[in-house]
């Protein structure tokens, strides 16, 4: 449906409409109606007030942000709109229900009078995308509320609802009902006591004690150096104190269009988008619809099961969790009541809370336990034979139409489904570890995997508040497989010479949240270093002696990570410090493998090998159809992996480097390191789209 701006008069009062379906964002087309329509009321006297609202579910919850990129756009006609409302001489109201965010409060702010209707939502969140309200947003907030609150909402991007904007002065009324018919007998009341235009930009800022605020501020941000916004947020709000309205609305201007031109806002706005992109399903028509889910099953609460049990009680889904033995159900029952006391603990959870979540999670000892469920993950351990064992019983066992997912990060999704006898009902749920916390949900869709059931997975995702992104079936799936590659170059870069502290510093430099090294500790090198024996148990490695032969070391002398005390480094504690032995270690590595050691190996070489190895295989899972699109490469690795959201991700972080560069290098390294296990062989998609000038993160799989 087109969007449309109308006008419409009823009994004096005029009704400015936007529709502009699912969330009425203002794009420069419907500013330039909003403009001619609020020109036409102008010229009209005999009307005699305007009320702004929107029709279906919310006000207008913000800007078009996709616009931002495009070249043409400028933002001036928004806060020339803004300035057209204010300016108005008759009484405008603002009636707001659903959310007024972002373009859309400001479009509030700039009205004479604003009331919500209860339950309403508002809030300035442009930082989160990396930039700033542009629309007089930053010079009318501070003016209406106070400039702590003011930059509260703009820094941190939340929203407040309706009692407490009421409370704030953001608002002057909540009231029940349409709109429109709020908006107009609000307006009307206005008209009968002969009420002035009260201008948002007239008014005086609160000062008392302001410095002092905009000092705590400055230090906040000086905190958040990586991002742009925030700072320039509490120069216009500084701006906004110190001087008039419209010189702070010039500074408002530049400074907004400084952070729109950045990086940084490329980098989080790919991301906003590819995470919201990620929720569709190619080639799935929306007809398809979700298998209704009322009940769970997990098989095994270890590490990984009770955090996954935890997303559904604390979505209200009864869950049940079967184990093989007594001790390790009472253990995991307790540890998960244990992380919901911690919770409470901190005030974020009442201790009737963790009570209901409790009553939801139901312990069992028998599979039989799980027939009435209509979904069903298992996370047991790794390893083929038991998993087989367990999908094979969970076919026998589970209802007609339950679907059945795996938790596996390394097994064949499509041998399991096989084990299970119901392919079509059955795929890869891989949550990422503590399961209870982390965002993403990888979701991998099996050769067999039915359409619905894919569906299913999304919309129970998102129920329980993950992301999700859907994978292929491949090694390692997106993630882990691209994280192989930053991992073995990890391991030669140490045989060669480098430092655990100097790998980890680079790459930490980049904003990743941790380095291979300290993440392999934390991780327990154990578990690392028995895939790496698995896989070539199984064949599917490079027939390369050396093929991270420090993880694999570091199991074999017990060297677990953090848990033994040592790993990469040594620990006292928590903190890590550089360790002799392991040096000794990697020279007794080099050696026996005939690797050359240097006693210099710059950062800039260490980015390079770990994380341009990792784009390439990004550019091969996209080549091959096991990721849809380059943004899910992008999101899995912000949600999953700590990768920077300020560098939007590696295939977006390598489109900014320039893909030629990228091709260049490994083209490079080939060369200088030689190629004899394809480790630098580069993918036909990434070379093509250099070639090209494309780019990999807006790139959809063939
Ligand atoms: P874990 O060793 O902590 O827990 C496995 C649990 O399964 C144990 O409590 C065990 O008693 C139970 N179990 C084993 N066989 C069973 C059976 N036949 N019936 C019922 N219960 C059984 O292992 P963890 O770390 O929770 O891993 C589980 C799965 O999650 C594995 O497939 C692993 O690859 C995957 N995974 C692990 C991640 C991690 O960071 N630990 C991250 C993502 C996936």
């Amino acid at each position: 449906m087109n969007p449309t701006v109308t006008l419409n008069e009823h009994d004096g009062i005029a009704i400015l409409c936007i529709d502009a379906p699912p969330v009425n964002a203002l794009s420069l087309a419907i500013v330039a109606r909003l403009r001619d329509e609020v020109r036409r009321f102008a010229a009209n006297a005999q009307l005699q007030a305007l009320v702004i609202c929107a029709a279906g579910r919310t006000f207008v919850a913000g800007a078009d942000a996709r616009e931002f990129s495009k070249p043409d756009f400028t933002h001036e006609s928004f806060g020339d709109l803004m300035r057209e409302v204010e300016a108005l001489d008759r009484p405008v109201v603002a009636a707001l229900h659903g959310t007024a965010l972002g373009a859309g409060l400001e479009l509030a702010l700039a009205c004479h009078w604003r009331v919500a209707a209860p339950g309403t939502r508002m809030g300035l969140p442009e930082v989160l995308l990396g930039v700033l309200a542009g629309a007089g947003g930053t010079q009318r907030l501070p003016r209406l509320v106070g400039a702590e609150l003011a930059l509260d909402l703009m820094l941190s991007g939340r929203q407040i609802g309706a009692d407490d904007a009421l409370k704030a002065g953001l608002i002057d009324a909540v009231v029940s009902g349409e709109p429109q018919d709020v908006g107009s007998s609000f307006a009307r009341t206005l008209v009968e006591r002969g009420a002035k235009p009260l201008r948002t930009r007239d008014r005086a800022l609160p000062t008392p004690g302001v410095e002092e605020v905009l000092s705590q501020a400055r230090a906040q941000v000086n905190k958040r150096a990586a991002y742009p916004a925030p700072q320039r947020i509490v120069q216009c709000v500084e701006a906004a104190v110190h001087l008039p309205f419209e010189e702070g609305m010039a500074v408002e201007s530049q400074l907004f269009d400084e952070c729109r031109r950045s990086s940084v806002s490329g980098a989080l706005r790919h991301l906003f988008f590819a995470q919201r992109e990620a929720a569709r399903l190619p080639g799935i028509d929306n007809s398809v619809r979700p298998r209704a889910i009322t009940k769970v099953g997990v098989v095994g609460a270890g590490t990984m099961g009770g955090g996954i049990a935890m997303n559904f009680a604390n979505a209200g889904i009864a869950t049940v969790i079967v184990e093989n033995n007594e001790v390790a159900l009472e253990r995991g029952l307790a540890r998960i009541r244990d992380n919901y006391q911690i919770t409470a603990a901190k005030g974020k959870l009442s201790s009737q809370d963790v009570e209901t979540r409790m009553g939801l999670l139901q312990g069992a000892l028998s599979f039989d336990a799980l027939a009435d469920c209509d979904l069903v993950i298992e996370a047991v351990f790794e390893n083929l034979e038991i998993k087989r064992d367990v999908c094979e019983r969970l076919g026998r066992i589970c209802k007609p139409g339950a679907i059945i997912g795996s938790n596996t990060s390394t097994l064949d999704i499509d041998l399991l489904a096989e084990a299970s006898g119901r392919p079509a009902d059955f795929l890869g749920l891989h949550f990422f570890s503590p399961a209870n916390v982390m965002k993403l949900l990888e979701v991998v869709r099996g050769a067999g995997t039915a359409p619905d059931v894919l569906v299913t997975a999304m919309h129970i995702a998102r129920t329980i508040g993950k992301v999700p992104v859907v994978s292929g079936v491949c090694y390692g799936f997106i993630g882990n497989r691209m994280l192989e590659s930053y991992l073995r170059e990890a391991d030669f870069l140490l045989m060669e010479g480098a430092s655990p502290a100097q790998i980890d510093r680079a790459i930490e430099a980049l904003g990743l949240a941790m380095g291979p090294c300290r993440m392999l500790d934390m991780a327990g090198t154990d578990v690392a270093g028995k895939i790496v024996l698995e896989r070539a148990k199984a064949g599917s490695l490079p027939a390369d002696p050396s093929y991270r032969a420090v993880v694999v070391r570091l199991l074999e002398s017990g060297r677990h990570g953090q848990k033994t005390g040592a790993g990469y480094y040594r620990y006292e504690g928590r903190t890590p410090t550089d360790d002799p032995g392991f040096t000794t270690m990697c020279e007794e590595l080099a050696r026996q493998h005939g690797i050359a050691r240097r006693s210099e190996i710059s950062d800039a070489e260490i980015v390079q090998r770990c994380l341009y190895p990792l784009i390439n295989e990004g550019a091969c899972i996209l080549e091959e159809g096991i990721a849809y699109r380059g943004g899910d490469v992008d999101v899995v690795w912000a949600q999953g992996y700590g990768f920077p959201d300020h560098q939007g991700g590696p295939l977006f972080m390598a489109d900014q480097l320039g893909l030629p560069h990228i091709v260049q290098t490994l083209q490079h390294y080939g060369e200088s390191r030689g190629n004899a296990f394809g480790y630098w062989n580069i993918s036909a998609l990434l070379r093509g789209l250099a070639l090209e000038g494309g780019r990999l993160s807006e790139q959809r799989a063939p």
